[in-house]
């Protein structure tokens, strides 16, 4: 069986959908149940949602054999698994965005609220900024407009979120995207299922750009 972690939501989804024009579909998997854990024998797959942010961790730990995961993700968590393929899919961008009134001074610590600290702290290193990092796990935008931080670094896909909360972006800071990743020893171990589950996503994304 070929273990893989899927993101549950709305990309896990089209990624499951992908997965099944490859040849390896499994009944039940976009059902409402509350099951976690699908398999089907015939194609030797079995399927997990978990939440998107924990798939690199089931990937690295071999409890995926391979999984979606954003590229926000990898390099944040910079998991030690194989990056096997860009899928094209799931885009958006990390940002640093901040109030329209907000006026930066670089002599001044800048305070950053972010659920990637790791990226947030790169970032700002690599262009020699000072910062204090406010971690948060969610609903980023809400630090800035209570003046909690002075910007956030977070993902941007339609930017209705900044909109509608009086933010705008003030720097791109990458692209992102959904990754197929693989464990490093089930790419080993497994690697006839884990190419042909390659190979059949990777005819899928050519061509394509989302
Ligand atoms: C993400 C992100 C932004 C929003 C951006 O949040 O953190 O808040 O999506 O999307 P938009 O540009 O299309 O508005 P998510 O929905 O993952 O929830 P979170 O607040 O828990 O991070």
């Amino acid at each position: 069986m070929l273990n893989v972690a899927l993101p549950k939501g709305r990309l896990g989804e089209k990624v499951y959908r992908m997965f099944e024009a490859s040849g390896f579909g499994c009944p039940e998997v976009l059902g409402d149940s509350r099951k976690l854990v699908f398999e089907n024998e015939k194609t030797g797959v079995r399927y997990f949602w978990v939440k998107p942010g924990d798939v690199a961790a089931y990937v690295e730990r071999g409890a995926a054999d391979v999984g979606v995961a954003g590229k926000d993700i990898i390099d944040e968590y910079r998991p030690d698994v194989y990056e096997l393929l860009d899928l094209k899919t799931g885009k958006c961008r990390m940002c640093v965005a901040a109030r329209k009134d907000f006026r930066d001074n670089p002599d001044i610590t800048l305070r950053v609220a972010t659920k990637f600290s790791n990226i947030a702290s790169a970032y700002y290193s690599k262009i020699g900024r000072e910062i204090d990092v406010i971690h948060l796990n969610g609903s980023i935008e809400l630090a800035p407009v209570l003046g909690m931080s002075d910007v956030i670094v977070d993902i941007v896909e339609t930017g209705t979120t900044l909109r509608e909360n009086g933010l705008e972006v003030r720097e791109t800071i990458m692209d992102i995207s959904a990754r197929l990743i693989a464990n490093k020893a089930s790419f080993e171990f497994k690697k006839d299922a884990v190419l042909k589950v390659l190979e059949g996503l990777r005819r899928q994304t050519e061509g394509t750009d989302d």
